[in-house]
């Protein structure tokens, strides 16, 4: 038998792949493509009327995000905002799915949503090239979802979305539920049952600071052995092993393998380390990190005439720039200079 020859890495390509200061890749691009939304959860925003909106046309979203993918960016989530308020959402994806990362793999596609417009766009999200959506769903008793998204009459819709998901095939289908004490602390059992049944990955999230409303503290949170605690009341639950390094949940199912539970514990078990992420709010810029103190203008690159080249060298030094790690929790933390409506998820 020939002897195995290693299939030679194009240097150049190589070269050009996303490393941060503490060498962790980067490999993962949230891109906001509207700061707009038709919720207004407690965990994120105010509600106010007077909140200035921006978003850039979508070629300039594609046109940045394939710099990105020439440089290594393999996974994109396409977030808000509410993403499927965006007109050319379909056109954006249809252009995404046709991208090939630098080893000539499709991109692993992916949206998170709230889902209240989802049961008519299930399909056609789906035709247009997306893979996998992320419902953000907070309780699964109707009158708990309504006080934390404070809009009436939307419960059902969502999981009417839910079911269109699954059925137009956008699996494994995940359902965030952000914890907070005294809102939706009573659901982690019935989320549970909701997963058994319905097929679908629920992901408890630890509440982090990134509200507009000032409702966050330590006393909020539900932390990850609690919600551990809760779930073994209804069986026993079983560790599942990581599917990647990077995976920020901790999966669980129970003893007889019927459903799946993920647990982000970003507040009580900060996976900073293992961070393999960057974001671009709606109005083009670098976060490269939730709780940054300020964004990186790439897209003032673009507009002053920026080529691709100068796009991804801007880039390149931005992501050299990444926080080692968030400090919720300890003493003199800030607050990140957006809140997440205007970061994107
Ligand atoms: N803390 C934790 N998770 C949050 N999300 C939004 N705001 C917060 C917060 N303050 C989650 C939502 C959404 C995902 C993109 O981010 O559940 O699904």
């Amino acid at each position: 038998m020939p002897a195995q020859v290693p299939i030679p890495v194009d240097a150049a390509s190589r070269s050009a792949r996303l490393f941060d200061s503490q060498g962790r890749a980067i490999t993962d691009l949230r891109v906001s493509i509207t700061d707009r939304c038709n919720y207004k959860c407690v965990y994120c925003r105010t509600g106010n009327q007077g909140a200035l909106y921006s978003e850039l046309p979508i070629s300039d979203y594609l046109r940045l995000i394939r710099v990105f993918v020439s440089l290594g960016i393999e996974k994109v989530r396409l977030t808000g905002g509410e993403p499927l308020l965006r007109h050319g959402l379909l056109d954006l994806l249809r252009e995404l799915a046709a991208l090939r990362t630098l080893d000539g793999e499709p991109l692993d596609l992916a949206l998170t949503t709230n889902g209240h417009l989802l049961e008519s766009m299930a399909a056609p999200l789906r035709d247009a090239g997306l893979q996998r959506v992320t419902v953000s769903m907070d309780a699964v008793n109707p009158d708990a979802f309504h006080r934390i998204t404070r809009v009436p009459g939307s419960f059902h819709q969502v999981l009417a979305g839910i079911r269109a998901a699954k059925a137009a095939g956008l699996e494994p289908l995940k359902v965030n539920c952000v914890l907070l004490r005294g809102f939706n602390d009573d659901q982690i059992v019935p989320f549970a049952e909701f997963s058994r049944r319905e097929g679908v990955i629920v992901r408890f999230i630890e509440f982090m600071p990134l509200e507009e409303d000032r409702l966050w503290s330590p006393e909020v949170v539900i932390p990850f052995l609690e919600v551990v605690d809760r779930l073994a009341t209804l069986r026993p639950i079983v560790r599942l092993t990581p599917n990647a390094a990077s995976e920020t949940a901790v999966r669980f199912t129970f003893d007889d393998g019927l459903g799946e539970i993920g647990i982000i514990a970003p507040v009580s078990q900060a996976f900073c380390g293992q961070c393999s992420r960057v974001r671009l709010t709606s109005d083009g810029k670098i976060r490269t990190c939730l709780f940054s103190q300020s964004d990186h203008d790439l897209y003032g690159v673009m507009n002053s005439g920026g080529s691709d080249h100068d796009l991804a060298d801007f880039i390149q030094r931005t992501i050299l720039k990444k926080e080692a790690r968030h400090h919720i929790g300890e003493p003199g933390f800030l607050k990140p200079s957006r809140s997440m409506v205007h970061i994107g998820g």
